[in-house]
């Protein structure tokens, strides 16, 4: 066998085909599972989108680099699923593009974060993460205070739509009227917003101020959204536990 290698060394071309060989093995395996992905990953029943007013909180999640510290995927073990709640699912990021799972934790995992803090919470700890939590090595982003760019999220929509996404045509007209309807509880757009994606969509001024639609509003929204549009992770885990 290592004759062999010694060999296929001293021949150029025929190690160049032998590497070519060794490395599209990988890459097969990689992507093989993709040729079947609408058979394996089924869009759970319950499984919603993520309004304008997340989406937009998604870009500057993206925009801030947020993601280069935190993951969004709980991995299949037993200490990740005690210290953060449920594995994640592939359907859970269906919609997601691109998906933000991650690997690098400088932070902790984010798919189950919705619900676990009050939105004052996150608008504190975002400004300045110390006051806070006091030893947090967390920069702060004291900017989101600024105006929400609102007009390009139809756009956005109607992209994501041409993916595959389930936004309608009146989820992509209306994606800007969304955006400022789901921070203003009492105005008369709220109700729309819950008609078009679901009872469960938080509809509340996110940065404590209905009067201004701002990026932290976006983000916190977007906070609070993750590892909420699908309730099926929390169903298979617990089937799974109960056995
Ligand atoms: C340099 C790495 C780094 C970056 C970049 C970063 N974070 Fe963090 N984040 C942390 C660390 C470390 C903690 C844990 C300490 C704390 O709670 O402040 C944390 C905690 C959090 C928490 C609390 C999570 C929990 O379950 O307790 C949230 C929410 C959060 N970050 C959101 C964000 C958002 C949104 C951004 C982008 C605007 C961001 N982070 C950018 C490092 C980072």
């Amino acid at each position: 066998m290592l004759r062999l290698h010694y060999n296929l060394e001293k021949l150029s071309m025929g190690l160049v085909a032998a590497i070519i060989v060794a490395a599209s093995i990988g890459g097969i395996v990689e992507i093989a599972p993709l040729f079947t992905i609408d058979k394996t990953v089924t869009i759970p029943d319950d499984m919603r989108q993520h309004t304008p007013l997340e989406l937009a909180g998604r870009e500057i999640f993206l925009r801030e680099g947020c993601y280069a510290c935190h993951s969004q995927m709980v991995r299949h073990l037993a200490d990740e699923i005690d210290r953060y709640g449920p594995y994640s699912l592939a359907e859970e990021s269906a919609y997601d593009h691109p998906m933000l799972w991650g690997s690098k934790r400088t932070g902790p995992d984010i798919a189950r974060l919705g619900g676990k803090y009050s939105d004052d919470w996150h608008v504190a700890h975002l400004i300045d993460p110390r006051a806070v939590v006091p030893a947090s090595i967390m920069p702060a982003y004291p900017w989101l205070t600024a105006p929400l760019d609102i007009e390009t999220l139809s756009t956005q929509l109607a992209t994501l739509a041409r993916l595959g996404v389930p936004y309608t045509e009146a989820m992509i007209a209306g994606a800007a009227h969304d955006a400022l309807a789901q921070s203003r509880p009492d105005s008369d757009g709220a109700a729309d917003v819950a008609a078009r994606y679901g009872e469960g969509v938080a509809i509340r001024a996110f940065d404590g101020d209905p009067a201004r639609l701002t990026e932290m509003d976006a983000l916190v929204a977007y906070l609070q959204s993750l590892g909420t549009l699908t309730a099926a992770a929390r169903e298979t885990v617990g089937q799974e536990m109960a056995k």
